[in-house]
């Protein structure tokens, strides 16, 4: 860009600098209400800064870091392992409808760009994926295919889950409808699949007394859970989620540089994602020693009621 033109065709005399100058120092004091952006920041549509734009659109609901807050934790290897990178994107875009995760992408009626959505992903898998070992095969993320059988889905809440989360356990219960109402089929899988590493709650490896969890127990959990809620709202739910996976399968082949950052350097070389797409299977680059996704102590911070 060419300053010098744009300096030339505007020459301010010196008391039009005085006087504006005086304004903004009285403006900056006094006129602008908290936090809106001075002249010098950038432009919101234009921050592409990860931490930036974590920081000022996802961190109030999954904390600072990706961690220790009201919402999920995405501050964590084991997620990041399984959940498929597409289908984090697809996520940020559309939201959860129905849930207070609203819709990001500008197409959706959202305050973000495609440009934008591509730096939270990539910060996102940058920043806080790590290799995860997996013994077996680990779930996938949708659990597509499987159906849950709720009866058999109490009888493992009662082996697996009671414990904590049983009446008058330490942590809330989950299995009232006004708690399953607030969250999707998906939160609560991702919930079994995951834990809370930073809130508590062991994953699928360690739920069972170290036996892990077949995707067929998620699935029968997630079913129990589900029936608690009512129907209308599970309906909701699933026509929302069935909108998205059209207007996405409508989609693909659009939009150029999404995968930017696909075959990225990957530290170490073993970040590269192996699990696109199905979100299933051994053999997964992604595989490898897991670090970092250690219990720790318990919160009250939002969670289950
Ligand atoms: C107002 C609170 C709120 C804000 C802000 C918010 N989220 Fe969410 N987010 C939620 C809730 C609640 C859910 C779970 C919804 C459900 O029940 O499926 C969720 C779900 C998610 C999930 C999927 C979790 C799973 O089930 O696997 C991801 C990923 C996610 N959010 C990322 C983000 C990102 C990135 C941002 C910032 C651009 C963001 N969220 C901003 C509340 C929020
Ligand atoms: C060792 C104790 C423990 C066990 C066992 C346990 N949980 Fe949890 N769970 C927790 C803690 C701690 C939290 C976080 C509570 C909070 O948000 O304050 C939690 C949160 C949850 C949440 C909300 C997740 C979120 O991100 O807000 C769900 C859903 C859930 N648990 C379901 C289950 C199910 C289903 C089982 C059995 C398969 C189970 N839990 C077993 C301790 C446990």
């Amino acid at each position: 860009m060419d300053v010098s033109a744009r300096k030339r065709s505007f020459q301010p005399s010196r008391s039009w600098i005085v006087l504006t100058t005086g304004l903004l120092v009285l403006c900056a004091a006094a006129c602008d209400p908290p936090g809106k952006p001075g002249p010098a920041e950038i432009a919101p549509e234009n921050i592409v800064d990860f931490q930036t734009l974590y920081g000022q659109n996802c961190a109030a609901c999954h904390g600072a870091d990706g961690k220790n807050g009201p919402g999920r934790i995405i501050n964590d290897p084991l997620y990041l392992a399984v959940l498929p990178r597409d289908t984090l994107r697809q996520i940020i875009q559309y939201g959860r409808p129905g849930t207070s995760m609203p819709a990001w992408d500008q197409r959706e009626g959202g305050p973000l760009s495609p440009k934008q959505i591509n730096a939270l992903v990539n910060g996102i898998e940058n920043n806080w994926a790590k290799p995860v070992h997996f013994a077996t095969a680990f779930p996938s993320y949708t659990g597509q295919g499987t159906t849950g059988d709720s009866g058999r889905g109490q009888k493992l809440f009662l082996r697996d889950c009671f414990a904590c989360h049983g009446p008058g356990a330490r942590v809330g219960t989950v299995t009232g409808a006004d708690y399953v109402s607030l969250v999707t089929d998906q939160m609560l899988r991702t919930s079994i699949i995951v834990g809370r590493p930073d809130l508590g709650m062991p994953d699928y490896r360690f739920l069972n007394l170290g036996h892990v969890l077949s995707d067929q127990d998620i699935a029968d959990l997630v079913a129990f859970l589900s029936s608690k809620r009512p129907a209308g709202i599970t309906a909701m739910y699933e026509s929302a989620q069935n909108r998205i996976n059209e207007s996405q399968s409508g989609q693909q082949g659009g939009s150029t540089g999404q995968h930017v950052n696909e075959s990225g350097s990957g530290q170490g070389g073993v970040l590269t994602k192996g699990n696109e797409g199905s979100g299933t299977g051994p053999g997964s680059p992604r595989q490898q020693k897991n670090e970092g996704n250690k219990s720790t102590g318990s919160s009250s911070l939002g969670g289950p009621k």
